[in-house]
């Protein structure tokens, strides 16, 4: 398995604390049957944003402790980047850590508050500028979460999908576990990342939501979004994708649209200290 979103690095952001911590999520990691793991510490505003070449140099730094410690992962240089409304000129100007090489990708945060409108033109200014979004843990956002549909605007604007594993076995909430589930089962899904931050609750584990989604979807595309696409998107291929279905059932209560459903999802957040 190849792990696409891990906050493994030391010091960067809100994620592993000391290389003594990373190393024990690596360990997880392994012992999991995760083989490489995509580093994306947050650049965010209001992290202290880390420069390409402080990640690089933690991944080089990290890689060779991994080898020391015979733990046989390997890691990758890239971001979780936040939405800006003038992300692509960032990207033009060097400032955003890409993946791939030919094709080229970023991971996509979306605010938790509200995804803006004007994301759908960040979408498209990144395609044209030859970098495809893919937008990190989709399932996990008030709006998508209520309307499920908007994931396939996204990816018939040409984004990609990531969804945490720990959606898909609920340590997210049911909310969450649902939604990720309708993403899986409508083909709105292309690879899957821990989001771990710690070697605590929130470790690098993924081999029980693969379990998950093998039994939803069959073992094919089970590995497509666990391995394969991960692979691709690396070598800087852009995956296959699938026909995406659309989703049309409304699935919350029509009261989960309004302020009250609103207020429900962000005090359950609070109170499980979800970030
Ligand atoms: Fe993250």
């Amino acid at each position: 398995m190849i792990d696409f979103h891990c906050h493994i690095l030391p010091g960067l952001d809100d994620g592993a604390r000391s290389f003594d911590e990373s190393l024990e999520m690596a360990s997880i990691a392994q012992s999991d049957g995760i083989k490489e793991i995509v580093c994306t510490p947050h650049i965010k505003k209001r992290y202290a944003t880390p420069t390409l070449k402080a990640i690089a140099e933690a991944v080089q730094e990290l890689q060779s402790l991994l080898q020391s410690k015979r733990i046989d992962i390997r890691l990758h240089s890239a971001a979780e980047v936040a939405l800006e409304r003038n992300l692509a000129d960032l990207v033009d100007c060097g400032e955003i850590p890409t993946i791939g090489g030919a094709e080229r990708f970023i991971l996509l945060e979306l605010p938790w508050e509200r995804i803006p409108r004007y994301t759908s033109t960040v979408i498209s200014e990144l395609i044209s500028s030859g970098v495809t979004p893919i937008i990190a843990h989709l399932e996990r956002y008030y709006q998508v979460i209520v309307d499920p549909a908007l994931a396939w605007e996204f990816v018939e604007a040409g984004a990609l999908v990531q969804v945490n594993s720990g959606s898909i076995t609920g340590m997210f909430g049911y909310d969450a576990q649902v939604t990720a589930r309708i993403l899986v089962s409508h083909g709105l899904v292309h690879v899957i990342g821990s989001d771990a931050h710690s070697s605590g609750r929130r470790s690098p584990k993924m081999s029980a939501a693969r379990d998950l989604v093998k039994d939803m979807v069959g073992e094919e595309q089970a590995d497509k979004m666990f391995r394969l696409n991960a692979s691709e998107i690396l070598a800087g291929r852009l995956p296959k994708k699938e026909a995406p279905r659309a989703y049309k059932d409304s699935k919350p209560g029509s009261w989960r649209r309004g302020l009250l459903g609103k207020l429900v999802f962000y005090l359950s957040r609070q109170l499980r200290g979800l970030r």
